[in-house]
Formats: structure tokens, C-alpha cells, sequence
């Protein structure tokens, strides 16, 4: 295995791979929506997985009818962000998700590099709030690029960054979005969720319990997914 594992690396999404904030993004926007005057739901809330907070504004305010022009809407999203950042806070190293911390362990005893691909420009505080940070070579986030998932830019610095080629990169995703554009990178991908959510990933696991280092090296070995 150490052959295959020798210039692997991993690249992780962090907002439903690593940690569930996403019951903070739900909370915090309901609360603009409900104080605009309209209702947001747990369905629409999925639909912002892996989508920029400026992108998830728009979508919101198109769900609720509602027309902002560009100071309101910076407005509105750090009204947002002053919530969400007010409850991420307060998260403990209890709200990592399974597997997680064990995955992480294991990397870093086979010497494999590990890399931050997310879109969320609050991924330092929540990664120093449930004791992740120490974990990272490399952290590339929303204060980093220019363009959102599923466009490839995020994966490509984290490779960048990490000195891997693309192809031995393997990227942990729960949005369909951002298993498009670590496809869009030649990059291997593990979704995490639901199959029938993530079509193109050719493996999808619940949650990173359910994954090993022999199977990533295995995954590894086999051909780059297309897109
Ligand atoms: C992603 C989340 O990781 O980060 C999205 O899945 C979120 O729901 C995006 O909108 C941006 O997050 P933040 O913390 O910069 O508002
Ligand atoms: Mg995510």
C-alpha cells in the first residue's frame, strides 16, 4: 500500500464533511428570511450546500419575491453572517462528525499531506473551534478564490499548495457542486451523502467512518472520474 499512498493527498470540504454547520446556516438564514417577511425551508436549505454566501443571498431573496440592489444585499448577508458567526462560536470539538477525527489521525501517521477546499470564508474559526486546525498543510477557502465550486479554482490552489498532481488528489464532498468541480480538477472523489445526490461520484459513503486508507488507495489506483 505505502507505494500507492506515497504521493496521495486529500482534500477535504469542510461545511458537511468535516463538521454539520449546515443547522446554522439554516438557522441564521430562516432568521433574515423570516424578518424580510417570508418563510425558508429545511428543502431549500439543502440547496445551498456548497453555494457562496452572496449566491445563497440571491437564491434566498429570489425564493421570497424579494428585489435588493447591491449595497442592500451586502447589507443582508452580513446581517446573516453576524448571526452565524455569533452561533459558530460557540461550537465545540463535540460537533465534529463521525470518523472524521479518526480519518484525519490515520493520514497523518501515513505522512499523507491534507488540505482545506471550502467555500465558507469562516472555515479558520470553525476548524480552531472543534480542534481541526492542527490537521492542515494547506487551508484554501472562500477568502482565497475568485470563482465558487463547481468551478475547479479551490481544489487546484489546495494541490497547488500541497505540491500534488491533481491526479493523486482524492477530495471530500457533500455537495453536488463541489464533486463537479473536484471532477473538473482530474481530481478522485469520495462524496459523502446520498448516491442518488451526488451522480458522478463513483463512491459515496455517510459519513467518513465508512472509509479506510486501503480503500482510498485503492480508489486511487483506479481511473480519474469524467465529467
Ligand atoms: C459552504 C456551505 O461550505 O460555505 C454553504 O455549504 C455556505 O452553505 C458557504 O453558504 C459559504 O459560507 P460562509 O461561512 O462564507 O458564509
Ligand atoms: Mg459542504
Amino acid at each position: 500500500m505505502s507505494n500507492i499512498t506515497e504521493h496521495m493527498a486529500c482534500i477535504f470540504d469542510l461545511d458537511g464533511v468535516l463538521v454539520d454547520t449546515a443547522v446554522y446556516h439554516y438557522q441564521a438564514w430562516k432568521q433574515l428570511a423570516n424578518s424580510l417577511g417570508f418563510d425558508f425551508t429545511h428543502a431549500q436549505n439543502e440547496q445551498l450546500k456548497g453555494v457562496n454566501r452572496m449566491r445563497s443571498l440571491d437564491m434566498i431573496l429570489n425564493w421570497g419575491g424579494i428585489e435588493k440592489n447591491e449595497a442592500e444585499r451586502e447589507e443582508l448577508a452580513s446581517l446573516k453572517n453576524s448571526w452565524y458567526v455569533a452561533m459558530i462560536s460557540k461550537m465545540t470539538t463535540d460537533e465534529v462528525l463521525p470518523g472524521s477525527l479518526e480519518l484525519l489521525q490515520d493520514l497523518k501517521a501515513w505522512g499523507i499531506k491534507i488540505a482545506l477546499g471550502s467555500a465558507s470564508k469562516n472555515s479558520s474559526l470553525i476548524l480552531e473551534r472543534t480542534g481541526l486546525t492542527h490537521f492542515f498543510d494547506a487551508i484554501v477557502d472562500g477568502n482565497a478564490v475568485t470563482t465558487s465550486k463547481p468551478d475547479p479554482e479551490v481544489f487546484l490552489k489546495a494541490a497547488e499548495l500541497l505540491g500534488a498532481a491533481n491526479k493523486d488528489c482524492i477530495v471530500f464532498e457533500d455537495a453536488l457542486a463541489g464533486v463537479q468541480a473536484a471532477i473538473a480538477a482530474g481530481m478522485h472523489v469520495v462524496g459523502i451523502g446520498e448516491p442518488e445526490n451526488l451522480p458522478g461520484a463513483k463512491l459515496v459513503i455517510k459519513d467518513l467512518s465508512e472509509i479506510t486508507i486501503a480503500e482510498l488507495s485503492a480508489l486511487k489506483s483506479q481511473e480519474i472520474e469524467k465529467g
